[in-house]
């Protein structure tokens, strides 16, 4: 036994790179290797990981299953805030880290380990999002980025496995870099690097192509209580159970194909696909009812909050105050949400049918055309708009909009002749 062997431990997936980085960060760099498995969602075969562990020289193995806390503590909270990068991607990679960072922070405290290792590449936000999340957390950490530090090509990962005696997974390599978790799964790299061409079948995992979706509509009725689902068609569930209900429906439904360019922390655009059922249901139906219990001033406010949080989750900082005061802002905004959402997964597109709250804020005496039962004074509306008006009619006046600036039809449009 040496004692004098520092303890490190390894965020591990049980693919051929960090099985490398095991066995690399034993043998060249002298570290006690503990592998730490964190299973978000869609981990596949566990006893496989293990023993690619096991051959690869780790001291210890050591799977988690975190789905529970990952869709109660990660998934949840950005479903209340409505977080979408850049309008389209629903963050289930950026969600995922932070929580893997913090059980490295714990394992390493639970041994004394010295360090953390990770294989992220050094041209992506994975490797941020990890970092700064040991960083806030445990400052006394080293971190060490095998694939950064050491970049080993696929060949010579696979020679580097073969002369130690890792088993590379059976199936047909694949040409892409992809992440799951229940939230979605992030696929990159090979031929997706054209952004013209359109993605091949191959990259879907979890959604149909829409020529063989089914031709019957699925409705179901989702149950909110303060921004959580809590029920679907009027049955309970647990977190874990909604999330994977609701992706296996939509993706039999074609629901949740994102093709898109996004701008990355590290200042390379990049060609992405996602896959994210689940997240396009409960996001639109969260919004649906939003729609009826928050003021017009608390939508507009919440929206542009929306964006600073989906920006502070995409570049890593969800240990930080300022993840925290948002955070307490958009608690506060789910305190009436609540209530229920028909939606239809149909082709492709999810699509709300219904929607109710329990405190909804809509009032039909005041919204409705008949004359019957209107509480709403429409002599008022005369007054109203003339003050609504008026700075716009003052500014005509004094400072003559229709003068010598001329044809007013081309107002918005000087160029386009
Ligand atoms: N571009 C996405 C993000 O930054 C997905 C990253 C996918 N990660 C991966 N290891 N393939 O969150």
């Amino acid at each position: 036994m040496n004692q004098e062997k520092q303890k490190i431990v390894l965020a591990f997936s049980g693919g051929l790179d960090t099985s490398v980085a095991a066995h690399w960060l034993r043998d060249q760099r002298g570290y006690e290797v503990h592998c730490l498995t964190i299973d978000l969602g869609n981990l596949g075969d566990l006893d496989g990981i293990r023993s690619r562990g096991e051959e690869a020289g780790a001291a210890s193995v050591e799977i988690i299953d975190a789905k529970d806390t990952f869709i109660r503590y990660f998934i949840w909270p950005a479903l209340q805030a409505g977080v979408v990068y850049e309008g389209r991607y629903p963050l289930a990679t950026a969600l995922g880290r932070p929580l893997i960072a913090k059980m490295l922070v714990d394992k390493a405290r639970e041994i004394g380990a010295t360090a953390v290792a990770h294989g992220c590449t050094g041209k992506g936000n994975d490797q941020v999002r990890l970092d700064v999340g040991v960083q806030t957390l445990a400052p006394d950490l080293n971190i060490v980025g095998t694939t950064r530090e050491h970049s080993v090509s696929r060949d010579e990962a696979l020679t580097y496995a073969a002369k130690y005696g890792i088993t590379v997974r059976q199936t047909a390599a694949s040409p892409y870099s992809t992440d799951e978790n229940l939230w979605g799964r992030s696929v990159e790299a090979g031929v997706l690097e054209d952004p013209w061409l359109e993605p091949p079948e191959d990259v879907f995992e979890w959604t149909k192509p829409l020529n063989e979706t089914p031709s019957t509509a699925r409705e179901i009725n989702i149950r909110f209580e303060k921004g959580v689902p809590v029920a679907l068609d009027g049955e309970e569930f647990s977190p874990t159970e909604i999330v994977q209900q609701l992706s296996d429906q939509g993706g039999q439904h074609g629901i949740g194909r994102i093709d898109m360019v996004e701008n990355r922390l590290v200042g390379i655009k990049s060609r992405e696909i996602y896959e994210a059922p689940a997240a396009l249901i409960l996001l639109e139906a969260h919004q649906a009812l939003e729609d009826l219990t928050l003021t017009k001033a608390q939508s507009r406010f919440k929206n542009t909050a929306s964006q600073e949080y989906a920006d502070l989750v995409y570049n890593g900082l969800w240990f930080s105050a300022h993840h925290r005061d948002l955070a307490a802002y958009v608690v506060s905004t789910q305190r009436h949400v609540t209530g229920d959402v028909k939606v239809r997964l149909w082709h492709g597109s999810v699509t709300v049918m219904g929607r109710r709250a329990d405190r909804s804020l809509y009032s039909p005496e005041l919204a409705t055309y008949n004359k019957e039962g209107d509480l709403f004074d429409q002599s008022q509306a005369g007054g109203f708009i003339r003050l609504h008006g008026l700075p716009a009619q003052v500014q005509a006046q004094r400072q003559s909009l229709t003068g010598s600036d001329g044809d007013l039809l081309r107002l918005a449009a000087p160029e386009n002749e």
